[in-house]
């Protein structure tokens, strides 16, 4: 692995297991999803409208698991995808992620539920995704390249580990296709990239691995809605979180979080759900 990407894990690393970070996305988020939701209406708390964003994303991948298969979850945060999905289909989930700190608290979670036995989380990286070709019956993450320093590996390592006629699902926040890197240069400071992929790259990617045909449900709208809601809940538990995590912390949040609702509102970024089939040969 190259040393940018190397430094590029470092970063993303130490941005989850710092506890700040942790407070609040275990305030905002309830231990369970990290990403942007689906909202059936704009008081919707976030922690309900990312569960609907989990819910669709598996209607994606539904035809392919069931009891006897398995699914791998890249960058799999505190495990609310690998629960549902262990709920829902009965199916085998492998969930890979980064932050061993983030993978404990899975991993307490999943025996709370009964569901260890289903589940198997481990600690590594979907730039080198430590499972033979053809592993997998479906692929799936959620917001997790963003954070990627080569989003066109992490692509090629999910079709890899994909078996022929196999499902991958994913959502990400993407910049439009006509944003200037610069003018999000203030917003993505936060993850830790320069740059953010976009649909259009997303889908070339995807047609030159031959995993065809690839669909992106555009939910873009959703963006405005989601650091609206967002911003008004990290203000909702301003006095629990400055209690909890370091006020600097809070103060950068309340600083950060309402360029992200002017950036969506000018239209700047893009965010949606895409899936694709891993074409049989
Ligand atoms: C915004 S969170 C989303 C977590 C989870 N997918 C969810 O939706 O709740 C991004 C996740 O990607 C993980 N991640 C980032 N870079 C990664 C990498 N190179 N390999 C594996 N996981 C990574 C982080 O540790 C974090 O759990």
């Amino acid at each position: 692995m190259s040393e940018n990407l190397a430094g590029n894990e470092d970063a993303t690393r130490s941005y989850y297991e710092s506890s700040d970070v942790d407070g609040f996305y275990d305030a905002v988020w309830g231990g369970e999803d990290i990403h942007t939701g689906i909202y059936a209406h704009d008081a919707e708390p976030v922690a309900a409208a990312s569960r609907r964003t989990v819910e669709r994303l598996a209607d994606r991948l539904a035809d392919t698991l069931g009891p006897d298969r398995t699914v791998l979850d890249l960058g799999s945060g505190y495990g609310g995808t690998a629960r549902y999905l262990a709920e829902r289909f009965g199916c085998r989930v492998v969930a890979l992620n980064l932050s061993a700190a983030q993978n404990d608290r899975h991993r307490a979670a999943n025996a709370k539920r009964g569901l260890d036995s289903l589940i198997e989380v481990v600690t590594g990286s979907f730039h080198e995704v430590p499972y033979a070709a053809d592993h997998f019956d479906a692929v799936c993450s959620l917001e997790a390249f963003c954070h990627s320093g080569d989003r066109s590996r992490v692509l090629s390592e999910a079709a890899r580990v994909l078996k022929p006629g196999g499902a991958l699902a994913f959502t990400d926040i993407m910049a439009d296709e006509d944003t200037p890197a610069e003018a999000l240069l203030p917003v993505v400071s936060r993850l830790g990239v320069d740059a953010l992929a976009t649909p259009s790259f997303y889908l070339r990617q995807l047609a030159d691995l031959g995993l065809a045909p690839a669909a992106f449900d555009d939910h873009s709208t959703q963006l405005t809605y989601h650091y609206v809601r967002l911003t008004a809940e990290t203000r909702a538990h301003e006095a629990e979180l400055r209690a909890t995590i370091s006020p600097a912390y809070v103060d950068g949040l309340l600083a950060n979080l309402p360029l992200w609702v002017d950036a969506t509102r000018a239209g700047l970024l893009r965010w949606g759900i895409f899936s694709a089939r891993h074409t049989v040969a």
